[in-house]
């Protein structure tokens, strides 16, 4: 009897752990797993790094980043298998042995994907999940940080906190949301107006492209550069990290939040707002919440308007200014919150005041089941179409929905629409996110919940942009259009493309072609290359 050669080691291994797991494996499924155990090379490496069907953690490492539990039922494709890489080589390996043997790969960063692109395919696909690239390396002296694409953004604000109080990052609400997927789509929160997008904040990346080389800002182009900050995700290459511009904040901020419901005059309110918020100084950030909420008759409901906003700044000027600016809101002493940024972190992402430390918890919120929409707005919606807008909010679908919008303006206003690939800045009023939310255990009625929130995106047509009707490539919306699984034309992707994109749209496609020109990285909303090779052979 032979000894197998030493190459082979490796794989036995893994076969030994498939066959110990129950794991039945078909033909690609057995060549890649032989592939990355070839070049893993390593027993203690591949168990921790491989999860497939049937590993007691598989369904747990799937779960951890599931932000969607629309995506989380019986019925949701899964991934064939999970590899959760320690380093770069890893990724490169999984990279290589996709490509090699007809797998799909999904990368996923925080998992936070409304579609649930970065966790379900309805090819045969695999996960490749940044969980334990998370590192942060803040550089207080140079005001520039390093962030490793699978680090949340509470845990990227959490490390710049424990450096300086006086510096932040320009990134989105919700402290689990993952860098990866935020940076790649745009990225924006609080400290938007005043100093935009996490994307325009960007000064070098880390990628690996298609040919598995891995890339930093000089050695991928000014080209490439410009569209992996906000030409989405899943599409260019794997970003493994993110070289980050601080911005400068006061050791003082002041938060604050007015409640309007429709008894309170909310329509009028928010009516008025529209023509005002835009147009306050960049160092405020100001947001409405519409929600349906108890009103003060036992038993009934009404909508609410929820302001709330942040100064970079004292209490005292941000009165003083609301009282000039906007007397209507009627904002007083006792609607105002002096704190640390950090601590304003906490308080957009609905979350207790006491610890930072719960910025590091991914499970401090629930998660639901959701479906998002997103528009922008260039002139004010009239009061009637805000009633319309108003009573949806009182159907019984609308229990558990939300329309956010954040005013524009400032610093918005001040970069062109072709700096980077997201294109909505000046002339628009507001961008106005609607989420609706149910639960996991209500997944069988989903059905309802989606048309709803496609009743309210068609009550909102006359009132948005138009040619296109322009949306947030971070909320996803897979009802704009999606790609074929093999050969998608520029006039198909079009339909969703210029709606997140403009213009810009079409320099994607160009850096597409240039650099992934077999389309390996795709997903139904990708940038698609503008002769693919199915096309080529004539299929
Ligand atoms: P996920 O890991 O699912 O990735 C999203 C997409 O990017 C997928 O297509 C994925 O394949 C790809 N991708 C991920 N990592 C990659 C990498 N390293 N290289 C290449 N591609 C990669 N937005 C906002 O601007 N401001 C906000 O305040 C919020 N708040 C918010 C709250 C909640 C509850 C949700 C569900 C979403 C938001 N968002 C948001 C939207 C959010 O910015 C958007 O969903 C991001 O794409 C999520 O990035 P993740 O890494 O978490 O997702």
């Amino acid at each position: 009897m032979k000894f197998p050669q030493f190459s082979m080691l490796p794989f036995l291994m893994v076969v030994v752990m498939l066959s110990l797991s129950g794991t039945t494996l078909s033909h690609p499924h057995w060549d890649f797993l032989h592939c990355l155990s070839l070049r893993l090379a390593n027993y203690s490496t591949i168990s921790k790094v491989i999860y497939v069907q049937n590993n007691p953690s598989y369904s747990s490492v799937l779960n951890a980043s599931i932000h969607n539990t629309r995506f989380s039922t019986p019925a949701t494709p899964k991934p064939f298998a999970i590899i959760t890489p320690l380093k770069t080589s890893h990724v490169r390996s999984t990279l290589y042995c996709s490509k090699k043997h007809g797998f799909q790969l999904r990368i996923r960063s925080g998992g936070h994907d409304v579609e649930g692109l970065s966790y379900v395919s309805e090819v045969p696909f695999v996960i490749l999940d940044l969980l334990n690239f998370r590192a942060i390396k803040v550089d207080t002296k140079n005001e520039v940080a390093w962030v490793q694409s699978g680090a949340t953004l509470g845990e990227l604000y959490y490390a710049i906190a424990a450096k300086t109080n006086t510096l932040a990052f320009p990134a989105g609400m919700c402290h689990t949301v993952g860098a990866g997927g935020h940076f790649s789509g745009g990225g924006y929160g609080t400290l938007f107006r005043k100093y935009g997008l996490a994307a325009d904040n960007i000064i070098d990346a880390r990628m690996i492209d298609a040919n598995g080389r891995i890339l930093d800002r000089k050695s991928m182009g000014e080209d490439v550069f410009w569209a992996i900050r906000g030409g989405g995700g899943n599409t260019f290459g794997i970003v493994l990290a993110w070289k980050i511009k601080l911005v400068p904040v006061p050791a003082v901020v002041t938060v604050f939040t007015v409640n309007k419901n429709l008894e309170q005059n909310a329509t009028k309110i928010f009516h008025r707002w529209q023509y005002i918020a835009h147009k306050l100084p960049d160092d405020l950030f100001m947001n409405v919440w519409i929600t349906k909420v108890n009103s003060s008759q036992v038993g009934m409901k009404t909508v609410q308007a929820t302001f709330r906003g942040m100064l970079l700044g004292g209490v005292d000027e941000l009165i003083t200014l609301i009282q000039d600016k906007f007397p209507e809101l009627g904002l007083a002493e006792e609607n105002c919150n002096e704190m640390s940024w950090i601590e304003s972190v906490l308080y957009f992402g609905g979350l207790p005041l006491q610890s930072v430390d719960i910025l590091l918890d991914k499970n401090a919120l629930p998660t639901l089941s959701l479906k998002a929409k997103s528009d922008y707005v260039k002139e004010p919606i009239p009061e009637s179409g805000i009633e319309g807008l108003m009573s949806m909010f009182l159907e019984e679908e609308a229990d558990n929905a939300v329309a956010m919008i954040p005013a524009f303006g400032g610093k918005m206003d001040d970069i062109p629409e072709n700096e980077l690939p997201y294109p909505h800045r000046a002339g628009n009023l507001f961008e106005a996110t609607y989420i609706v939310q149910w639960t996991k255990e209500e997944n069988a009625e989903s059905g309802k919940y989606i048309s709803w929130s496609r009743r309210l995106y068609s009550y909102m047509t006359p009132y948005v942009s138009k040619s296109p009707r322009e949306a947030y490539v971070n909320y996803r919306d897979l009802d704009l259009g999606i790609n074929n699984n093999d050969y998608t034309s520029y006039e198909q992707a079009s339909i969703w493309g210029f709606k997140y994109f403009k213009n810009n749209f079409k320099r994607l496609v160009q850096v597409k072609t240039k650099v992934d020109p077999m389309n390996f990285f795709r997903n139904e909303q990708s940038i698609p290359p503008l002769l693919s090779p199915w096309k080529k052979k004539g299929n």
